[in-house]
């Protein structure tokens, strides 16, 4: 993947904005699906901070628990990726796998934090904000991953944050096969590798309805 397909992707996207309404939008349903947890990139894709704010910047539309919208966003370009990535942990249920495998390194971040103590409505407005997001990276032909077991003491003091980091965000271009495998709920949630692949159990949508 050459360093311009992003660009041109994206400078396509920013041109074609106008006239996307009357083009027929990219289905949620594909978004979603591809929309999967990377944990390995192609860094020949370089992440800029446009790219990261254009992600960022689904944040003035979406639901927010009162609108107190209190969650604020530190982009992290490949400059500083090396400070993220040593305070991050990835692939917890594969430790044998040790990833990010070496040369695959997620070189872009972006820190979701809050401007309050997080309450039960920040966690809310976290989870829209992030899947959102997610989406969005997905339409500009990138990918991504939620994470939770990251330093937080060690990140606010890098980054001289003022406000509580929750969540963060790896972007780039996914350099992983992820595959979604319909499970039943009694059955074991993990996901695991298969043949080079990366499976994800679901659990069917017939168990999930009351
Ligand atoms: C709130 C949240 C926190 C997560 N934290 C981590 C993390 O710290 N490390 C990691 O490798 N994956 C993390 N993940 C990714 C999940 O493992 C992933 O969503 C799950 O395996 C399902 O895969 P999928 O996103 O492709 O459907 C997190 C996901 C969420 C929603």
């Amino acid at each position: 993947m050459a360093d311009n397909y992003l660009e041109n992707k994206y400078d396509n996207l920013l041109k074609n904005k106008t006239s996307m309404s009357a083009k027929k939008a990219t289905a949620v349903s594909s978004l979603m699906l591809k929309n999967r947890s990377y944990r390995g990139y192609d860094q020949r894709c370089i992440v800029t901070f446009e790219h990261l704010k254009h992600i960022v910047s689904v944040n003035d539309k979406i639901p927010s628990a009162r609108n107190q919208q209190v969650l604020r966003f530190k982009l992290v370009d490949s400059d500083n990726a090396d400070k993220v990535l040593n305070l991050i942990k990835l692939g917890s249920a594969l430790p044998d796998l040790h990833l990010p495998i070496k040369g695959t390194e997620p070189r872009a971040f972006i820190i979701v934090c809050s401007i309050i103590d997080a309450d039960k409505w920040t966690y809310t407005d976290l989870g829209i904000s992030c899947q959102s997001m997610l989406l969005q990276a997905v339409e500009m032909g990138l990918n991504g991953i939620c994470i939770g077991a990251f330093n937080k003491e060690k990140i606010k003091e890098e980054f001289n944050l003022d406000a509580e980091p929750l969540l963060i965000l790896a972007i780039g271009k996914g350099a992983e096969k992820i595959r979604i495998k319909s499970i039943q709920a009694d059955k074991d949630h993990n996901y695991y590798r298969e043949n080079g692949e990366h499976i994800v159990p679901k659990v069917k949508i017939d168990e999930l309805i009351f």
